[in-house]
């Protein structure tokens, strides 16, 4: 149990620190957020969103979820889509996977699983066969893995594009973009996937 108390002491340098460099920021998060843009990324604990990005509290909407899924059928990240395009009038919506994720590796694995886990990772499984011809192309499993957590990005980002939630703010002519990133651990550098999408007429089936 030592862990947890480091963490409250930790915590209480953090906040002194910012009282004493910036007053009055953090009473300000009191009244209102104003993100400018939501992101979607992974629950992997390597990718300290705010952190790399160099933005602090109060400017990253965030929703994780293991291998960064975008899922019409979930209603915890269709909330915070609803909340992050309506409420808060965010612009941009960026999926950021990351190169060696556990969850799409566990998709890549053909050992029957069970439990929760691999019912969230069926459409990933999916994608990895539907993929299989291109990814064999490929020299390494390593390659293969990260490739497919390219794909993975590209496809939450089509998903993004055809939610009601996102078409409806297209269609009121509100502007709001979609991006696919990748994060990469050895460099610490994000990488854009060049599939960005800023209106219906960019959907048109590939
Ligand atoms: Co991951």
């Amino acid at each position: 149990m030592r862990y947890l108390p480091e963490i409250f002491a930790n915590n209480r340098r953090w906040a002194e620190a910012v009282r004493r460099e910036r007053p009055g920021y953090l009473p300000g998060l009191n009244v209102s957020q104003n993100p400018r843009f939501l992101w979607i990324g992974c629950s992997d604990s390597r990718v300290p969103a705010n952190e790399i990005c160099g933005l602090q509290p109060g400017e990253m909407f965030k929703h994780r979820n293991v291998a960064n899924l975008v899922r019409e059928n979930d209603p915890n990240c269709q909330a915070v889509i609803q909340y992050a395009v309506h409420t808060l009038k965010v612009r941009h919506i960026v999926v950021c996977g990351h190169y060696h994720c556990g969850g799409v590796r566990a998709a890549m694995d053909d050992t029957p699983q069970d439990g929760p886990l691999a019912g969230w990772l069926a459409p990933v499984r999916d994608l990895r066969q539907h993929e299989g011809s291109s990814l064999a192309g490929l020299d390494s499993e390593e390659q293969r893995w990260n490739r497919l957590c390219e794909l993975n990005v590209i496809e939450q980002v089509r998903s993004l594009a055809a939610l009601p939630l996102v078409r409806q703010t297209w269609d009121e002519g509100r502007p709001l973009s979609l991006h696919g990133w990748m994060y990469e651990f050895h460099t610490g550098l994000l990488h854009d996937l060049d599939t960005s999408i800023s209106g219906p007429q960019a959907t048109a089936p590939s």
